[in-house]
């Protein structure tokens, strides 16, 4: 298998083109019944903005995350989904090629609106820092790891450069974390000055390395802890667009999400809200998952992550000039 990932990566890398095809039906049943609030880099809390990237020049998308973003490719190009027949997580009881939904990822879709390569360093569970909260610290003896920032960052510089040649003006790292670490530290408390030590020190080394274009996922819920964290990064994003020129943009899926719980049926939405009871059977989930706003418990159909794809693009194209 892994001799096989390793013939397919070569291959891909020597056969790297100008265009980077990927078969994937972007049809899509939804309407984006939302636009972006802009605001400005030198807010005091976060805000949306794009300060400087350019997505018509992107060829190599790369990808930290947790499972809103992994494709269970796990630091190279995601294979496709499996969607027939329907299964749980596109397959994922029945494949390393795991996502949390029924199909392509938001980032896929990215990816081949722009004819990018996706590089997919995201994982299911993940959080910044296993050290900074109870649960998940190497510390205590309690503590369950998971896998972090740091170490899909260390994947990256272990191996990144010999899968695409990461032109910096070509090349944009998209990071979203947070809902699972809002959820370790709601469960025994935490430290969140680590958390945002961490991130930003990540950001700094994918910085040094070469990163040109950074684009931020805020968190599709609010909570006070992760709030003040976004709104710190936010801070950091323009501090780095003054100090190195980086071109940085911050994504609030908050708004997103928060317009689809009040008012669906703009955006197409009909029926359950969720469409599988549970992530392990399809048995009792709806008829129609195009039309539902997470597939899996608290994961997103795959129409959806269409909307959060278009939604990623309304923020880079209209929050323009707030630099
Ligand atoms: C693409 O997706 C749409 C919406 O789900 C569907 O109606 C259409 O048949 C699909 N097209 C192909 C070629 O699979
Ligand atoms: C920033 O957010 C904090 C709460 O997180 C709030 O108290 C403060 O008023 C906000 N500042 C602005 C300018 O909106
Ligand atoms: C964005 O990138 C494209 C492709 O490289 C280029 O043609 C276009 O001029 C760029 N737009 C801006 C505003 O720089
Ligand atoms: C991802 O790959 C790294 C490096 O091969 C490995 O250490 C790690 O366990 C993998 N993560 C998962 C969740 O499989
Ligand atoms: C270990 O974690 C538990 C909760 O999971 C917490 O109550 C305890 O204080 C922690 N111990 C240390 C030494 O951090
Ligand atoms: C863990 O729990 C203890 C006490 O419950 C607390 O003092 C500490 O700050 C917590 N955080 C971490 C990261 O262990
Ligand atoms: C500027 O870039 C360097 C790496 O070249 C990085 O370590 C540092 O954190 C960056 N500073 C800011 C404010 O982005």
């Amino acid at each position: 298998m892994l001799r096989r990932l390793v013939a397919l990566l070569l291959f891909l890398r020597l056969s790297e083109a100008q265009t980077f095809p990927i078969l994937l039906n972007s049809t899509s049943t939804l309407t984006l019944a939302v636009q972006p609030a802009c605001g400005s880099l030198a807010s005091e809390n976060f805000t949306e903005v794009n300060a400087g990237i350019n997505l018509s020049a992107i060829r190599t998308l790369v990808t930290f995350g947790d499972s809103w973003t992994s494709t269970g490719s796990n630091g190279t190009v995601p294979l496709p989904p499996i969607m027939h027949p329907p299964l749980p997580s596109a397959g994922a009881r029945n494949s390393e090629n795991r996502r949390a939904t029924n199909g392509f990822m938001w980032s896929e879709r990215l990816a081949a609106d722009f004819n990018a390569k996706l590089l997919d360093y995201s994982w299911g569970g993940a959080i910044i820092d296993n050290f900074a909260y109870n649960t998940t610290s190497p510390l205590n003896k309690t503590g369950a790891q998971r896998t972090d920032f740091v170490a899909e960052a260390r994947l990256f510089f272990l191996q990144g450069r010999f899968l695409d040649a990461l032109v910096p003006s070509q090349t944009l790292y998209t990071v979203g974390f947070g809902i699972n670490d809002n959820g370790q530290f709601s469960i025994a408390g935490g430290d969140m000055e680590i958390a945002y030590n961490t991130y930003v020190t990540k950001l700094g080394q994918l910085q040094a390395a070469g990163a040109k274009n950074i684009l931020i996922h805020g968190m599709y819920t609010s909570h006070p802890e992760t709030d003040l964290l976004q709104s710190r990064i936010f801070a950091y994003l323009a501090a780095s667009r003054a100090a190195n020129g980086t071109n940085v943009a911050f994504v609030n899926l908050q708004r997103l999400f928060g317009t689809i719980a009040a008012t669906p049926a703009p955006f197409g939405y009909t029926g359950n809200p969720t469409c599988l009871v549970s992530a392990n059977t399809i048995v009792g989930g709806c008829a129609d998952p195009d039309r539902s706003v997470f597939y899996i418990p608290g994961h997103p159909s795959m129409m959806t992550h269409g909307l959060i794809n278009e939604y990623t693009q309304a923020v880079v194209k209209q929050c323009v000039g707030s630099s």
